[in-house]
């Protein structure tokens, strides 16, 4: 059997649940919210996210093949397809997606990786926070 620190928790059973609970608390982390990220893209910006011109951006090529709705759709309320591998990707907006924007890391690893592929550079925190406003105004 292989001990990883979360199996060792899981005998025994009774103590272990609530232990493993605190123990893989990392794992699953969810550590922030949709809007925790807007408020936080916005100090970073120095100014609040607009929802209009984060649409607009997410629609837009920004001098490459893709645009962020070529594989997240428009409105990203279905889920996605990656425009190369064709792989399906969760729904990016908040309201389809309860897991979108609760995990820092992966937001900001997303953000990074995506923005480089769409812009050949990061965005910027006002870019971000207009997104984060965008996705967050999208309703079924
Ligand atoms: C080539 C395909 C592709 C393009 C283009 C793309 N994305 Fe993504 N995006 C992904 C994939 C794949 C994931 C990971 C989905 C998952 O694991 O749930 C992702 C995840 C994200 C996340 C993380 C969501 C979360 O739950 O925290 C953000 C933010 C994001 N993308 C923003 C953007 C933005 C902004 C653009 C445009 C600048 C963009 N993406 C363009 C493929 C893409």
């Amino acid at each position: 059997m292989n001990l990883t620190p979360c199996s060792i928790h899981r005998w025994p059973l009774l103590a272990g649940v609530a232990v493993l609970a605190l123990s893989c608390w990392p794992a699953l982390a969810a550590d922030t919210s949709p809007a925790q990220q807007l408020s936080r893209f916005s100090a970073e910006a120095g100014a609040p996210g607009q929802a209009e011109r984060g649409r607009a951006f997410f629609a837009a090529r920004h001098g490459g093949e893709w645009s962020c709705s070529s594989c997240h759709g428009a409105p990203p309320l279905q889920p996605g397809k990656h425009a190369s591998t064709g792989k399906a990707i969760d729904p990016l907006a908040p309201a389809a997606n309860p897991r979108a924007f609760t995990d820092t890391a992966k937001v900001d690893k997303w953000f990074r990786r995506n923005c480089k592929d769409v812009l050949s550079r990061e965005c910027s925190a006002a870019e971000k926070a207009d997104v984060l406003a965008y996705l967050t105004s999208v309703k079924p």
